[in-house]
C-alpha cells in the first residue's frame, strides 16, 4: 500500500511512520509535513536512508503543495495527522493557524483524495471534540460533538468535513478519535514531557487549577496500532474511539513522574487554571476492540517508566527542539534537505 501521511514529522505521526514501515514491508510512505515548531526531522533520523520513506516539506493548507504531492504520487490511502495540536496555544495565541491547518488543510486533502481516486482517507481526530464529561460515564462514538476550546472546535470542524466528503461524494472515509497520548518524541509543551523536563531541571511544575482534571492516557504506539487497524480493516464511514481506559487526575500523573525521578512533591506549583478547562475525559473504545480486535498492549506504569527514561536519555533532543535549535542543526547533523515535491 502507498500511503500519504501528513504531519509525519510530529510526535504521533513519526511513531506511526516508523511502526508502519516496520510492520508492513510492502508499504511505502510519502510524509508531507510543514515542519512547524512541533515537526522535527530528528524524530525520523533513523529512517533517512529508508527507500520506502520519502519526506516532502509542504503545507496541507497550500493548494499548490497539496496538488504537487498528489500529482507526483498515486496513493492508496491518506492518513491525516497534520494539525496544530496544542490547546493552550489555541487559547493564548489565537486560533488562526488552527483554522488554517486543521480545517482548510483537511478540506484540501479531501478534495485532492477525491479527485485522484484515493481508496481511503483516515482522519486522525481526538476525544476533545466531545467536550467534557460529568463525574460519570465515558465518550462513545454516539456522544454529540461539543468542543469547548478553539483547538477542539477546529478538530470537530474537520471531522464534519470528512464526514460530509463521505456522505456527499462517496469518499471512503474513517475517523479515529483518541485520548491523551504520551511517549517518545512528544514536544515538551504537553503535560507529561513538560513535567519531566521541568523536574529534571528542578524547576516548578505548573499544575492548572486544583489538578483534579481527568485525562485518559494511552501510550503512543497503542494509538498508532489502533489507527493502523482502522485504516486497513475499518468499515467505510465509521468513527472509532481509541483509548486505553487509564483515566486519572493530572495531579496523580505529575506525582508519579516526580517519584520516578526521585524528586520532591514540593516542586508542584498550583497555577491559574486554563480558561474553559474541560474537567474530565474518558473513552469507551469497545467498538474498536469488538469489531477489529484492537487491544492496548502497553500497561500505563511500564510505558510511563519507559517514557521518563527516554526523556532522561534524550535530553539533547528535547533541549534542542524546545529552543528551536534543530532547525539550524538538522541539515548538518543528518544530511537532510527540504525536498519539495517535483
Ligand atoms: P504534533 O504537534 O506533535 O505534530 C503535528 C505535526 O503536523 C508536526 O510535524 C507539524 O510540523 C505538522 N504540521 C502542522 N501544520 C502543518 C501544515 N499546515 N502542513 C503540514 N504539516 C503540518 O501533534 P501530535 O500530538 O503528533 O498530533 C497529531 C495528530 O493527532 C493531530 O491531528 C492531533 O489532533 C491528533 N491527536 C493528538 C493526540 C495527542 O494526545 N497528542 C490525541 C488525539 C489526537
Ligand atoms: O485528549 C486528546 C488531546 O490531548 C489531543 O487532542 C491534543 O492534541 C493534546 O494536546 C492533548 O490535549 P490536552 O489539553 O489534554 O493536553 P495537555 O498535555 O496540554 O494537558 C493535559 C492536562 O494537563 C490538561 O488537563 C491540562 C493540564 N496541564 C497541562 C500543562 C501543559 C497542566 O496542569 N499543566 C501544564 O503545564
Amino acid at each position: 500500500m502507498k500511503l500519504l501521511v501528513t504531519g509525519g514529522a510530529g510526535f504521533i505521526g513519526s511513531n506511526f511512520v516508523r511502526q508502519v514501515l516496520a510492520q508492513h514491508p510492502g508499504d511505502e510512505i510519502v510524509n508531507l509535513d510543514k515542519l512547524t515548531y512541533a515537526g522535527n526531522l530528528e524524530n525520523l533520523a533513523d529512517l533517512k536512508d529508508n527507500p520506502r520513506h520519502t519526506f516532502v516539506r509542504g503545507d496541507v493548507a497550500s493548494s499548490r503543495d497539496v496538488s504537487r504531492v498528489f500529482r507526483a504520487h498515486a496513493f492508496d490511502a491518506v492518513v491525516n495527522f497534520a494539525a496544530e495540536s496544542h490547546v493552550d496555544r489555541s487559547l493564548h495565541m489565537g486560533p488562526r493557524e488552527f483554522i488554517r491547518t486543521n480545517i482548510l488543510g483537511t478540506q484540501l486533502l479531501l478534495d485532492a483524495a477525491r479527485k485522484r481516486g484515493v481508496r481511503r482517507f483516515l482522519q486522525v481526530s481526538t476525544d476533545e471534540v466531545y467536550g467534557s464529561l460529568g463525574p460519570e460515564g465515558q465518550f462513545t462514538e454516539q456522544t454529540p460533538l461539543q468542543p469547548n476550546n478553539p483547538y477542539a472546535a477546529t478538530k470537530a470542524g474537520a471531522d464534519c468535513l470528512v464526514r460530509a466528503a463521505g456522505h456527499s461524494h462517496g469518499l471512503d472515509i474513517v475517523i479515529t478519535r483518541c485520548s491523551n497520548n504520551f511517549g517518545p518524541f512528544q514536544f515538551p509543551e504537553k503535560l507529561i514531557p513538560l513535567m519531566i523536563a521541568k523536574a529534571l531541571a528542578n524547576e516548578r511544575l505548573p499544575v492548572y487549577g486544583d489538578g483534579l482534571h481527568v485525562r485518559d492516557w494511552i501510550y503512543v504506539l497503542d494509538h498508532c496500532a489502533g489507527i493502523d487497524v482502522a485504516l486497513r480493516q475499518g468499515a467505510a464511514g465509521e468513527v472509532y474511539n481509541i483509548g486505553a481506559g487509564y483515566d486519572v487526575p493530572n495531579l496523580q500523573i505529575v506525582k508519579r513522574i516526580l517519584a520516578l525521578l526521585d524528586k520532591p512533591e514540593s516542586l508542584i506549583e498550583y497555577v491559574k487554571d486554563r480558561p474553559g478547562h474541560d474537567r474530565r475525559y474518558a473513552m469507551d473504545s469497545a467498538k474498536l476492540q469488538r469489531t477489529l480486535g484492537w487491544r492496548p498492549a502497553h500497561p500505563f506504569d511500564d510505558a510511563l517508566r519507559a517514557t521518563v527514561d527516554w526523556y532522561v536519555q534524550n535530553r539533547a533532543w528535547w533541549e534542542r527542539v524546545r529552543s528551536g535549535e534543530y532547525r539550524k542543526a538538522y541539515d548538518t547533523l543528518y544530511g537532510w534537505r527540504d525536498r519539495k515535491a517535483p
